[in-house]
């Protein structure tokens, strides 16, 4: 048996320790924001946070995690940072099939908890690896310079 904190919930699972995040999440408690892309961490489709940092679930076994926290895009609640990233996409609507969202977004909040005012390059590196089959690279960055109210130019 192991014990994970979800979402901030202490959730028990009858699994393999082996078994990657991504699967517990999806198929076993049913949480299916984040995505399977790749499963071999190359797309970031899944990205969760685990204690704040964005990590690519498909890769990470959960016999791996012990007691860190992971939230996923289903756990933000109240959190002001994570409501200023989703207001920038609101106003920008970087989504087209929406599959890589979850991913870019959990990527976005996580930057912006270490650095409230990112670089441009700062948000390049926050998101490199982050891949968007619909090409929206350009909206989503336009989307996180209006959650930190940035001027620079794209
Ligand atoms: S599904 Fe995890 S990195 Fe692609
Ligand atoms: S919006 Fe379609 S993959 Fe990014």
């Amino acid at each position: 048996m192991i014990t994970l904190n979800i979402n901030n919930k202490m959730v028990n699972l009858d699994v393999s320790e082996d078994m990657p995040l991504l699967w517990v999440l999806r198929d076993i408690i049913g949480l299916t924001g984040a995505k399977y892309g790749c499963g071999t961490g190359e797309c970031a489709a899944c990205t969760v946070h685990l204690d704040g940092k964005p990590v690519r679930s498909c890769i990470l076994p959960v016999g791996n995690i012990g007691e860190k926290s992971i939230i996923t895009i289903e756990g933000l609640g109240n959190d002001p940072i994570a409501q200023k990233i989703l207001d920038g996409w609101v106003e920008k609507q970087p989504t087209q099939c929406g599959y890589c969202q979850p991913g870019q977004i959990m990527a976005a909040i996580a930057l912006l908890h270490e650095n409230e005012k990112p670089s441009k390059e700062e948000i390049n590196i926050a998101l490199s690896g982050h891949i968007c089959r619909c090409g929206m690279y350009q909206r989503i960055r336009s989307a996180i310079k209006v959650a930190i109210g940035s001027t620079e130019d794209e």
